[in-house]
């Protein structure tokens, strides 16, 4: 398997995946939009930072790719719901450059504070201007922190070190655990009205773009400071500057901007802002940090199917993950199962028992069940990442749920359906040594494997049925491997599970649905 890595990578990131057998790293430097463009059909997985835009255009030539990886924290580069329907896992690492982030805001609130970039220029302009840098302490003043996430955490945490007084708005985390780390959680008018310095710490949302605006900025403070080290686009630029312009804000430190790199910003020209070139995580402990992490990531799905940090999926703890393993070729032969007994299907309900299906996250199994409800029918990719949504164009309704109930089996999974012809269930389990077995089917009990070309007829349970069953395959050439039954107590009615050596002709199956006996039957290839 081939892996891009589009914007460069720590070289510790670039050792881990090559170290991995089976994949292929290509490191080629500085490469064009448009180069990616034309090479990217050869790709299954594709390392970015934030140069690279993964578009819609990109991400549908990318005919091999299973995932993108980013380097660091924001995915505003990333076409997240295109790569979703193309069933393309988009992943971050989160927290890996949190620590360089936070560090940076602080250098930025003090550079900010005591004017340092301009007193520097001025020195080595050959001036000595005492007067002109006159700067403020941050002991004792109030910071207003705008997200209390992984970032914002920690520079409330140095923040408060330096004596600061910390509030935070986040309408995201309790109070009590903003309490925790020594934060008064207050509402953002609140924030506004009492901060000497405002950070922002929040993703770019439809709720946070351009949080600070012409109106949020009357509410501050006069004389307040700004610093943004989020994204560019949290802050609207026109009003900072008319506010800086007039006195109402007495500085900004800007590590982000609306347009990157900035072309002719006027906020750059101004003397009360300083400014960095994107450099929140530009230290080489994160650079290693992202890059090793985004590695392992990619290598650990491409290699053996564990989801962590997606962006477009849940994530599932690799411990998680070994316990449910044997699960999700179950999951997906049952939802295959179904796919072959009911279509189209209007309403999906899956249900897991037993204890080893007990605490865990088990999205990844019933987005499998999807998977394998959806493959045998739909002409696109359909994976992991993508299934619940083409379940959802589909208008199916789907329903998971776990029992703590007992069910007899470690663990057990059961898929109902509801087609035209009604209500159709099946349930299977995994026995030791990872063999998994058709146990139930409606409420016949049963133990088949769940593999290869299956029959599924349901017959009155009448002397010679089964031996008409056999005849009648035997006249088409097809080979019975093995056989399972079972019937209903007051032995009316009973179910054959048939496996074959071969698919029956579809003239062996009107010949067998012609006998009176036979009420229904299915050819399932799993
Ligand atoms: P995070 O997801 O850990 O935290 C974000 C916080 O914002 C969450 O607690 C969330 O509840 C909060 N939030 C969401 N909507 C909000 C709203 N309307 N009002 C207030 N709070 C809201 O993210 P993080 O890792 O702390 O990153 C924060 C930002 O920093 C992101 O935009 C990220 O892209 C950016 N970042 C920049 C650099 C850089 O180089 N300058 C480096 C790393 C991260
Ligand atoms: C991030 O979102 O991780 C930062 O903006 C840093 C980066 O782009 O590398």
């Amino acid at each position: 398997m081939k892996v891009l890595v589009c914007d460069g990578m720590h070289e510790s990131g670039v050792e881990l995946l090559q170290a991995v057998e089976g994949l292929e790293v290509d490191i080629p430097g500085e490469i064009t939009q448009e180069q990616i463009l034309e090479r990217i059909g050869d790709y299954d997985a594709m390392v970015v930072r934030s140069r690279t835009m993964v578009t819609e255009e990109l991400l549908k030539r990318a005919t091999r790719l299973k995932c993108v990886g980013r380097a660091g924290t924001g995915v505003d580069n990333i076409d997240v719901a295109a790569a979703s329907l193309g069933g393309i896992l988009v992943m971050n690492t989160p927290g890996a450059n949190a620590t360089a982030a936070a560090e940076h805001t602080m250098a930025m609130m003090l550079a900010l504070a005591r004017h340092l970039p301009q007193a520097n220029q001025s020195l080595r302009e050959g001036r000595w201007e005492k007067k002109k840098f006159m700067g403020t302490e941050l002991h004792q003043q109030v910071l207003g922190i705008i997200g209390l996430g992984r970032i914002g955490a920690i520079v409330a945490d140095r923040a408060l070190g330096m004596k600061m007084d910390v509030l935070g708005h986040d309408p995201f985390i309790l109070p009590e655990a903003a309490a925790i780390m020594g934060v008064e959680l207050v509402s953002l008018h609140d924030l506004l009205a009492r901060s000497d310095f405002i950070t922002l710490h929040t993703p770019s949302t439809s709720d946070t773009r351009r949080i600070i605006n012409r109106e949020t900025l009357q509410k501050t403070k006069w004389g307040v400071r700004i610093i943004n080290c989020a994204r560019g686009d949290l802050v609207d630029e026109e009003a900072l500057y008319d506010h800086l312009m007039n006195g109402h804000v007495a500085g900004a430190a800007l590590d982000v901007f609306a347009t990157e790199p900035p072309v002719d910003n006027p906020l750059l020209k101004l003397p009360h802002v300083i400014a960095s070139p994107h450099l929140g995580a530009s230290s080489h402990q994160a650079q290693a940090n992202v890059a090793r992490t985004i590695a392992s990531q990619i290598a650990d799905y491409l290699v053996y199917g564990i989801i962590r940090n997606a962006i477009n999926f849940p994530s599932i703890r690799p411990k998680d993950h070994e316990r449910i393993r044997p699960y999700f070729l179950l999951a997906e032969r049952l939802g295959c199962l179904l796919a072959h007994v009911l279509s189209p299907i209007e309403r999906l309900e899956i249900e897991y028992c037993g204890t080893e299906l007990q605490d865990v996250s088990l999205e990844p199994l019933t987005q499998t069940v999807v998977k394998g409800l959806l493959d045998p029918i739909m002409a696109e990719k359909v994976n992991l990442v993508n299934a619940h949504l083409l379940l959802k164009e589909r208008q199916v309704e789907l329903v998971a749920s776990t029992t703590s109930k007992s069910c007899g089996y470690t663990g057990k999974i059961t898929v109902r359906g509801k087609g035209k012809e009604g209500w159709f269930s099946a349930a299977g389990t995994v026995l030791p040594g990872e063999s998994i077995r058709l146990v139930n089917i409606n409420s016949y009990r049963l133990e088949a494997e769940l593999e290869g070309v299956n029959l599924l007829v349901q017959n009155l349970d009448k002397p010679g049925t089964i031996g008409f069953i056999g005849t009648t395959l035997g006249r088409y050439e097809v080979n019975i491997a093995n056989m399972h039954l079972s019937r209903t107590p007051d032995k009316e009615r009973a179910m054959a599970i048939i496996r074959l050596d071969e698919v029956a002709p579809a003239e062996a199956l009107e010949a067998l649905q012609e006998h009176p006996n036979i009420l229904w039957l299915r050819q399932v290839k799993l």
